[in-house]
């Protein structure tokens, strides 16, 4: 018969890296990892500060202050995890960045750092750490993309362009990562109560929240429970998937 797995802390002895863990969705996603029992190195930017520090502290990890988009980003990682762990077996792509603007007011500057921040580092990270052999066979990416990717939202054409690439990105790694025994799948939240949804004004929150078939916004912890499943062992035959979570857009 099937020989089913018990998953008492399945990620036991496993090393995973949180992107924009400092806060929101990826401080929760470090959270969830922690219990399933992997040690989770926490990076944010430096301006983080001690939210970054906190978020390590309370997870019993790592804090590496990290910018994504800096050029030494993926040696920076590949130097550390090789140094202290030997290697990589979780890597969670969720910082992200909004700059919204009616397409009319769509300047450069706005589309080339959410380009930047969003899509363009996690391909970098990913390829710079399988360079430098960093991510051990059996690991998983997972990276955050939302449902503006997939349905699209006015005023965020940067944004939602950035995280429909994100869906591009797991499709095109797939295949390539399984030949290393690496899966690479993708999170789709829909609007979800972090800091970065309590910027927007009260009448498009609103908005935001209907949009989602659940009718309401959605917890951290129902994106980092699904980023958890994914950097389970017991979903190694699981790749090349986009997950939505809190519902699908009425758009
Ligand atoms: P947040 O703004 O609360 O947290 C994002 C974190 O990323 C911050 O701590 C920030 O310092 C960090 N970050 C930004 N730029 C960075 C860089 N260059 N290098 C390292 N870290 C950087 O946002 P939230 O809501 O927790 O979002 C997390 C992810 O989920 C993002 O990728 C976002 O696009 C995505 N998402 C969020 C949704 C929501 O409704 N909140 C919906 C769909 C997707």
């Amino acid at each position: 018969g099937a020989k089913v797995g018990s998953w008492d802390k399945p990620l036991d002895g496993k090393v995973a890296l949180v992107t924009g863990a400092a806060r929101g969705i990826g401080a929760t996603i470090a959270e969830v990892l922690s219990r399933d029992g992997a040690h989770v190195i926490c990076a944010d930017i430096p301006a983080a500060g001690e939210a970054l520090s906190e978020t390590a502290n309370k997870v019993g990890g790592t804090a590496l202050p990290l910018d994504v988009t800096a050029d030494d980003a993926g040696a920076k990682v590949a130097e550390h995890v090789l140094e202290r762990h030997g290697g990589l077996d979780i890597i969670v792509n969720n910082a992200g960045i909004t700059r919204d603007k009616l397409l009319a007011n769509m300047d450069s500057g706005r589309w080339n750092s959410v380009i930047g921040v969003n899509l363009i580092a996690p391909q970098k990270l990913v390829d710079e750490l399988v360079e430098r052999d960093a991510l051990r066979k059996g690991g998983a990416v997972v990276d955050v993309s939302s449902i503006a990717g997939i349905a699209g939202n006015r005023g965020q054409t940067n944004y939602g362009a950035s995280k429909a690439g994100v869906i591009g990105l797991v499709n095109a790694y797939a295949p390539i990562l399984a030949k290393k025994g690496i899966t690479i799948n993708a999170v789709a939240p829909g609007f979800i109560e972090t800091a970065m949804t309590a910027a927007i004004p009260l009448a498009t929150r609103e908005v935001g929240r209907r949009m989602n078939s659940l009718q309401q916004g959605g917890q951290t912890v129902d994106v980092a429970e699904t980023v958890a499943y994914f950097a389970n062992p017991a979903s190694n035959a699981v790749t090349g998937n986009v997950v939505r979570v809190c519902g699908q857009s009425l758009l």
